[in-house]
């Protein structure tokens, strides 16, 4: 049986880093095939890539939800939950539940692959090939962002609690006394000032592009063989 009473569950900085992701990756997603937007594209990337080692950072040391132990479970825990979903009474966690908490993981350690990756392919490191693992990498990701909205719509509805909006208020039903204390607003604050700071410094001052031994010391910018990119 769900308590009905409303618990604060999402801290600022989470809710900040999931709609900045979403975001990020969308867009992202969206230029990945125009040369014209590749400096676009490159920086959503890098922005990905930072929001993830922020919430590396942060599930070791945010709030009770927002930390990783409070969402590692085992396989039992995550088939326990799905079958539950079949049930009148389906088990209600008030921070991540076992099923989405895979998801999450997916998602985080895909996102940093593919962002590696794209570096990588910037970079001409791996030609071709990394080409073709960061492309294979990036539909894999977008391929578990299907999977996750649809976990997110299911368990809204079996749950009859509207998870995304919990995600942007922070509020999820529970007990009083299970909530947590603090928003963090100046770390959510200062998160979203990163982003723009990266977004106006634009992607040349974010890294410099790597050399490889032995190359010239000017940085060789990656340009793409492939004339199906010539857009
Ligand atoms: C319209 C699109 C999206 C909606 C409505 C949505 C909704 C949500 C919701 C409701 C949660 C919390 C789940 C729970 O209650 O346990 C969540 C978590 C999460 N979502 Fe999404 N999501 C969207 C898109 C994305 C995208 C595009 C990505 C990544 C590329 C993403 C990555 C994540 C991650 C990493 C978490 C864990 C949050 C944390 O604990 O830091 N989501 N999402
Ligand atoms: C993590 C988020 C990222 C996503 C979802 C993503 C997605 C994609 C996708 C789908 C393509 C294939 C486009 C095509 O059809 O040709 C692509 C290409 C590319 N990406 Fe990314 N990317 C990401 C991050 C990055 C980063 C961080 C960089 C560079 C630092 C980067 C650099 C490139 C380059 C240079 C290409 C062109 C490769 C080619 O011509 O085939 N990407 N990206």
């Amino acid at each position: 049986m769900i308590d009905k009473s409303k618990v604060l569950v999402w801290d600022v900085p989470t809710r900040t880093f999931h709609w900045l992701l979403a975001l990020s990756f969308t867009g992202a997603f969206l230029t990945a095939e125009s040369e014209r937007y590749r400096d676009v594209h490159v920086l959503l990337g890098y922005t990905v890539l930072g929001l993830v080692a922020f919430r590396l950072l942060w599930g070791l040391i945010g709030t009770r939800y927002a930390r990783f132990r409070s969402f590692a479970y085992g396989p039992h825990s995550v088939v326990a939950y799905v079958k539950s979903l079949f049930t009148r009474s389906p088990q209600h966690y008030v921070g991540h539940n076992p099923a989405g908490s895979w998801a999450i993981y997916g998602l985080l350690a895909l996102s940093l692959l593919a962002g590696v990756s794209g570096y990588a392919t910037y970079d001409d490191i791996g030609g071709h090939w990394m080409e073709d693992v960061h492309e294979a990498l990036a539909n894999t990701l977008l391929g578990l962002v299907f999977v996750h909205i649809a976990g997110v719509v299911l368990s809204s509805v079996l749950h009859r609690e509207n998870l995304a909006r919990s995600m942007l208020n922070g509020y999820k039903f529970g007990k009083s006394g299970e909530g947590i204390r603090y928003r963090h607003r100046l770390i959510g604050a200062t998160l979203v000032a990163a982003v723009a700071a990266v977004w106006m410094a634009g992607p040349d001052s974010l890294l410099p592009a790597w050399t490889p031994p032995g190359h010239a010391a000017a940085a060789v910018k990656y340009q793409s063989a492939d004339p199906r990119h010539d857009d």
